[in-house]
């Protein structure tokens, strides 16, 4: 798929079909993760694949945070269901130390985003869908997959083959909005 189409389709898929997802495809979507570029080449990224049905199902009931999701009037993450019903979960973890810092910014956010963006294009390549989760209750999710202390879980991606066409992406602001010439001006 050519850069500029994968980027301009790529939506957030919640809803999957129980199709397997295919050996070779899943290990393309790690292989786009581990391209991407990392402040230094540090690649302070790693990741949990989870198949497993039961820790699916968990993963999917720590995407719901109470404190964040009623105060916003939600009943649930809109990604709950996705992540027990896709095939795949990949878990994006950070080793903070293997990222820099500066200016009082910590850039293993930003390793992560690229390599996200990465996952979920690479996804779309292959037929798959997938949507950033990145709202979950982090204690609980550490505790069921063993994530070591000082390893931060970043985001949760479900993976698999989409059920159906996935609606029209949300509206994106206009680039006058978003982009100033020259200097920063109004
Ligand atoms: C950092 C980040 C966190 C997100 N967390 C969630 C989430 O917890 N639940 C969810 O349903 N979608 C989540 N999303 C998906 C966004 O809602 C979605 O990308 C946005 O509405 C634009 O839609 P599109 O991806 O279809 O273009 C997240 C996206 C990003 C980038």
């Amino acid at each position: 798929m050519e850069t500029l189409a994968a980027i301009a389709s790529r939506r957030s898929v919640r809803k999957f079909s129980d199709r397997p997802v295919e050996e070779e495809k899943l290990q393309a979507v790690l292989e786009a993760v581990r391209m991407a570029p990392s402040w230094a080449n540090m690649q302070c990224w790693r990741l949990v694949v989870v198949k497993d049905e039961a820790a699916r199902a968990k993963i999917s009931e720590f995407s719901y945070v109470e404190s964040y999701f009623a105060a916003r009037g939600y009943k649930s993450n809109p990604a709950m269901k996705a992540l027990a019903e896709a095939p795949v979960v990949i878990v994006a973890c950070a080793v903070p130390e293997q990222s820099g810092e500066m200016a009082g910014q910590a850039y293993y956010l930003a390793d992560m985003g690229i390599a996200s963006q990465n996952l979920m294009l690479a996804a779309h390549d292959q037929g798959l869908g997938s949507v950033f989760v990145g709202v979950f209750d982090e204690d609980k999710l550490g505790e069921l997959l063993d994530i070591p202390p000082g390893v931060r879980i970043v985001g949760l991606f479900p993976l698999g083959y989409p059920l159906g066409e996935p609606k029209a992406g949300p509206p994106r602001k206009p680039l006058e909005e978003i982009v100033h010439y020259e200097k920063w001006k109004g």
